[in-house]
């Protein structure tokens, strides 16, 4: 190993693993609880556990009041930097906490509390922190959905969290265009079997919503005739929020996070992976719509007693590629946490990183997560940094990193394409089809020993079943990741990709069974396909194969602006559904399945052996024949 059993990092993940009761107590008992849990660790069954089920805690308490109590109240905590509506504010911790407060005081005049749920629908600006923050005063649940979803996904969110309230905004900017989320919500509204009570909307002076009056509140007036209201307690395992990710199926599924355990962990991480300080300012230049955004542009750094920067901007075209330099600069950020794809648009645009002009010596490491970072943007990001560069591995179920290079406990050496070591608290382990666990450098399934630490899903929204068979079930006493990858022996981790349906474009979690729905309605197509093919600046992309109906005849081009249409339409513009073909035949066993691994093979021009499995071999070289006529294999 690279690390000796006397490292830092070596010995705390000793420690989380052998004695993770004490280990996650210490851990506990550095926030300001309620009531301080005693019961740590409970099992209440063979798949599930319970972390802290005594305590009794309010999350938007520890984020804001604690700090106002401990004198950080006149510090900054949130910056809001947006280039799009050439905007910027600073809130102090008690300038936030009294926002927070007030909105908190208008959903309670709603009727909304402990338990009740409330979906978010915001672009990136600061009253979406608030929102969130207000729901969790309240002891009540929020369900925050990405802006750039279509009204048919948000009313799903809607149907599944049954929410009594949404809190959204008059519009998103997207560079230069403007968003209309308020129609998109009444859509959804009307979509949806479930009507919530209210909805409160935040007028943005670019483009104002019309309201329907009885139902919508403007934001502005009803906060400015509230009464603030309290934190109410709530027990460490009650839910904090539900936030909806893409399965392998066109439902998304509802990752429940709990109070107690998602604010340890965060704190723990804020400073074991992050090594950030009260103080420091964080960045993680994302949405609140993703995990990353919960995590990172919220709670965390605001329990840790940090300064988040809250960003409505891209990393390139608000106004160009130095956008992410200036801010660092302007704020003088610390950590900035960022998707690789931004690096690899910023290149792109600028690919000698005119940095001079900035000052950037406040930047200590750059974390990058949502996808793999690949060796080449790895080596580009450090040569023009020259800082610490860490990718590290997770996922919306896990809410803060699994693998990581551990800033905070000792700075490893990087190796380019590893996401490092596990995070103490992950037992992390490479099994094999049959659940055996694989020696190093063999690639295999990437599952973690339970029980999973605190911060982690405690189930899905509605659906404990869904929980049980599609995470604990597949690999006896783990939680199967759906990732796969391999350990090396020096214990890095090396995440390779889905092992499942799921793809990742610009770092947004997709699924293509979604897509594969939504495709296969075409009056035109017969059966189809959605595999994701190499992006060079998104990662991936979807590549829809179609087969047509008998006796059909279709212009290719026609189709696939239809289907693009569909797509956009019912799934979002984030989905990036821009390219499809005709197929004669798809690659199936002979059982009828489809043998999608083969074709993201074909693809990714990877080495590919045939099935002897298969169907119909020939259809292997026509299919490899009609993606090169289109160029759609990925040239390494
Ligand atoms: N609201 C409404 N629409 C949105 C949206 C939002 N919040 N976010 C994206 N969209 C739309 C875009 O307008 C675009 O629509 P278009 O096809 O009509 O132009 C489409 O979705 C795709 O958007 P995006 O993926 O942002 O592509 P882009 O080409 O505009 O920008 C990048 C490319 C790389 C700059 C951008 O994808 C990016 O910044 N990625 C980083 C994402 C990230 O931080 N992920 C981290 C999660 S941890
Ligand atoms: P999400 O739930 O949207 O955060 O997406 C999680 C998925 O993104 C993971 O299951 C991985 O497939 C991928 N992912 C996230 N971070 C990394 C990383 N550092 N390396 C490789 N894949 C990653």
């Amino acid at each position: 190993m690279t690390t000796t059993s006397h490292s830092p990092y070596q010995a705390e993940h000793q420690r989380a693993t052998a004695t993770p009761e004490l280990f996650w107590q210490q851990q506990a008992a550095k926030l300001n609880w309620y009531k301080t849990p005693h019961q740590i660790l409970q099992q209440q069954d063979k798949h599930h556990y319970h972390w802290f089920s005594d305590g009794v805690l309010n999350t938007a308490y520890l984020a804001l009041d604690s700090h106002i109590e401990q004198g950080r109240g006149e510090q900054t905590a949130l910056i809001y930097d947006s280039p799009v509506s050439n905007s910027q504010q600073r809130f102090t911790y008690r300038e936030l906490r009294d926002a927070v407060a007030q909105f908190a005081g208008v959903l309670k005049a709603l009727g909304v509390g402990k338990g009740d749920r409330v979906v978010i629908y915001m672009p990136m600006i600061p009253q979406a922190a608030i929102a969130m923050l207000a729901v969790a005063r309240l002891g009540a649940v929020h369900s925050v959905v990405f802006g750039g979803f279509s009204a048919h996904e948000l009313a799903l969110r809607i149907d599944d969290a049954q929410p009594k309230v949404v809190v959204s905004a008059s519009c998103g900017i997207e560079i230069s265009k403007l968003i209309a989320y308020k129609p998109l919500l009444d859509d959804a509204i009307v979509k949806a079997q479930h009507k919530p009570d209210y909805c409160v909307i935040y007028q943005r002076p670019q483009l104002l919503a019309s309201m329907q009056s009885g139902r919508d509140l403007d934001w502005q007036q009803a906060v400015s005739k509230a009464e603030p209201a309290g934190c109410v307690p709530v027990k460490a395992t009650d839910p904090l929020y539900i936030l909806y990710t893409s399965g392998t199926t066109g439902k998304p599924k509802g990752v429940v996070r709990d109070n107690g355990g998602h604010a340890v962990a965060l704190n723990y991480s804020m400073q074991a992976v992050y090594n950030a300080k009260p103080g420091d300012v964080f960045w993680a230049a994302s949405d609140v719509g993703w995990v990353v955004g919960h995590s990172y542009i919220v709670y965390g750094p605001l329990i840790a007693g940090c300064t988040s920067v809250l960003y409505e901007g891209k990393p390139v075209f608000t106004p160009d590629a130095g956008a992410f330099w200036r801010v660092c600069a302007q704020y003088k950020v610390n950590i900035l946490f960022a998707a690789p794809t931004a690096f690899r648009a910023i290149r792109k645009e600028d690919p000698d990183a005119a940095l001079q002009q900035y000052d950037l010596s406040a930047l200590r490491a750059i974390f990058v997560a949502g996808e793999r970072l690949d060796p080449a943007t790895y080596q580009w990001v450090h040569q023009k940094l020259g800082k610490p560069v860490i990718d590290h591995w997770w996922q919306t179920e896990t809410g803060w990193p699994i693998a990581a290079n551990p800033a905070g406990l000792e700075l490893m050496n990087a190796k380019p394409g590893s996401s490092t070591v596990p995070v103490p608290g992950f037992n992390v382990h490479i099994l094999n089809d049959s659940g055996k666990v694989l020696r190093t450098n063999e690639q295999g399934y990437i599952a973690l020993k339970l029980p999973l630490p605190p911060g982690c899903l405690t189930t899905i929204w509605g659906n404990d079943e869904r929980f049980v068979a599609g995470y604990l079930e597949t690999f006896d006493g783990y939680y199967a990741s759906g990732d796969g990858g391999y350990i090396d022996d020096d214990g890095y981790l090396f995440v390779m990709g889905r092992t499942d349906d799921v793809i990742n474009v610009a770092g947004h979690r997709l699924s293509t069974g979604e897509m594969e729905q939504i495709v296969a309605n075409h009056p035109a197509v017969a059966e189809c396909c959605v595999i994701g093919i190499h992006e060079p600046i998104k990662g991936q992309q979807p590549l829809a194969l179609l087969l047509i109906k008998n006796g059909i005849t279709v212009d290719e081009t026609i189709l696939e602006a239809e289907l693009v249409a569909m797509v956009r339409e019912e799934i979002g513009a984030l989905a990036c559904f821009k390219k499809a073909i005709i197929v004669k035949r798809l690659p199936k066993t002979r059982s009828g399945k489809i043998l999608r691994k083969l074709l993201r093979q074909i693809a990714d021009a990877a080495q590919y052996s045939i099935p002897s499995t298969i169907d119909d071999p020939a259809s292997v070289a026509e299919i490899a024949q009609l993606m090169a006529d289109r160029g759609l294999i990925n040239q390494p």
